[in-house]
């Protein structure tokens, strides 16, 4: 099917729609197939198009018809400004990050991964499987299905050291995707009003989970080996937080991993303060020239609570994650998933579970940090020579992000415009903030554009960037 005959077949009729009276019919598709030297396929998405736009309708076996145009007359919704009165917080309904890309640009500023870098065979072949399977319709049990729960439990298990009692498959709740996940443990273990340690800068994400809870955000800042931990001791004791949520390998957005020290420290420091480290390993997938060791490996009296992200490894289509937590944290937040959403798709779980354990997903994932390490690679050497201005902070041993701190004088939002003039579109580090940033950076993914663009891209940014210093 040609998207773009389809298209140039909607434009045409939007042109005679206008001009047509209410219930005129339009040509038959045989005549607008013949009309539009198109075939019957991309006639029919035209009019499935336009359809959807509520311009036409067909009535089966007579034709397709004009519909009767209502005028839009503006509407007052002033009455819910009364009745919704101020928000407690002021969720943005869309971040930079998650912007389409314009046709021909190149989306740097964007979180996914291309589509060549997931498995695509394994994914098509495992819905196919799943929409067959019984899951396709059944209701899954709340904290989803076992298999999975134990395959998350075995993957942390894996790398669990002698000493340590791994967890289990019933210390795992299976998620629609880890963002779900944060909302629904920063609203169970840490509730509104109360205190909640994060590194700063982190994952914009977790900043609006935040938010949406009412937690009371307390920035710790952190650097390429992690965040210090005289500095995490003294916010807890200054804070009087019990949890603290962080990315101990390859965070959003610095690509950081903490150190074998500053792990065990840090964890000290929480078991300490009676306190929960929250942990998101979205980027498990995406170790480099390191592998992500999960700090919840090192704990077996219920402080960590880990969160296992799929989405963009597997397949941002299917986007399974997990939490695993142990004691009653974990029936706190089985709770508050139950009342947000009852429960996951079977099918999405199937197809999740079928993928990762197919033996084809460790081949995948094998040339995938080969892939990754080029794309990386190919960025830093790009924006090193074309965009000097730009210094990277620390070379990021995995995940899918450079972070790259600008001149103080550089005008963040002129460079961001600029580029995308140019068709570059890059992420301003601002929204990566808990609280005041602490400079001027970007964040450049190099997983989703097309890694023949970097050259040029970093050309454009490096311009940018003069001008806008
Ligand atoms: C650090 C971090 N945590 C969580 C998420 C959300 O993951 P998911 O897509 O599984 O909801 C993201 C997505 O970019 C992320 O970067």
């Amino acid at each position: 099917m040609d998207n773009d005959s389809s298209s140039r077949i909607v434009s045409d009729l939007l042109d005679w729609i206008a001009e047509a009276p209410a219930g005129a019919k339009l040509p038959s598709t045989r005549a607008l197939v013949t009309r539009y030297n198109a075939s019957p396929v991309t006639v029919q998405k035209a009019i499935r198009t336009l359809t959807s736009r509520g311009l036409i309708e067909s009535r089966p076996g007579v034709g397709t018809f004009v519909r009767a145009v209502r005028m839009a007359r503006p509407l007052d919704y002033g009455w819910q400004t009364a009745a919704l009165r101020a928000p407690q917080s002021r969720l943005p309904s869309s971040t930079t990050t998650m912007r389409s890309t314009p046709h021909g640009g190149v989306a740097l500023h964007a979180g996914y991964p291309d589509r060549e870098l997931l498995p695509e065979r394994l994914i098509r072949s495992a819905l196919a499987r799943a929409a067959r399977s019984d899951a396709a319709l059944t209701r899954s049990p709340v904290p989803g299905l076992p298999e999975l729960q134990s395959w998350f439990a075995g993957e942390l298990a894996g790398a669990t050291p002698v000493g340590i009692t791994p967890p289990t498959a019933s210390d795992v709740i299976v998620l629609p995707g880890s963002q779900s996940g944060l909302s629904s443990t920063f609203r169970a273990l840490v509730t509104t009003g109360q205190p909640l340690l994060m590194e700063s800068p982190t994952y914009w994400g977790a900043i609006l989970a935040a938010a949406q809870a009412g937690v009371h955000v307390f920035p710790v800042p952190t650097g390429p080996t992690g965040p210090d931990p005289d500095e995490v001791a003294r916010a807890f004791e200054e804070s009087g937080a019990r949890a603290f949520y962080a990315q101990p390998n390859y965070a959003n957005p610095t690509g950081a991993q903490w150190s074998a020290d500053t792990t065990r420290r840090i964890l000290d420091i929480v078991q300490a303060h009676g306190a929960f480290l929250i942990e998101d390993d979205w980027a498990n997938d995406f170790g480099i020239t390191s592998t992500s060791v999960p700090v919840a490996t090192q704990d077996d009296a219920g402080h960590v609570v880990y969160i296992r992200s799929l989405t963009k490894s597997v397949s941002p289509a299917i986007r399974i994650a997990a939490v695993v937590a142990r004691g009653p944290a974990r029936e706190r937040i089985l709770a508050d998933r139950g009342a947000a959403a009852m429960y996951v798709s079977g099918v999405l779980q199937a197809a999740a579970l079928d993928i990762v354990t197919q033996p084809g997903w460790q081949t995948h994932l094998r040339g995938l940090r080969q892939q990754l390490r080029a794309r990386r690679d190919l960025l830093i050497d790009s924006v090193t020579e074309h965009a000097p201005l730009a210094d990277l902070t620390a070379v990021p041993p995995g995940g899918l992000n450079l972070w790259l701190r600008l001149p103080d004088t550089a005008d963040l939002d002129q460079l961001v415009r600029e580029c995308e003039r140019e068709n570059v579109l890059i992420a301003p580090g601002t929204e990566w903030f808990p609280a005041e940033p602490s400079g001027p950076f970007i964040r450049l993914n190099y997983s989703g554009a097309n890694p023949g663009a970097f050259p040029d891209a970093a050309r454009v940014i490096g311009r940018a960037l003069e001008r806008a210093t």
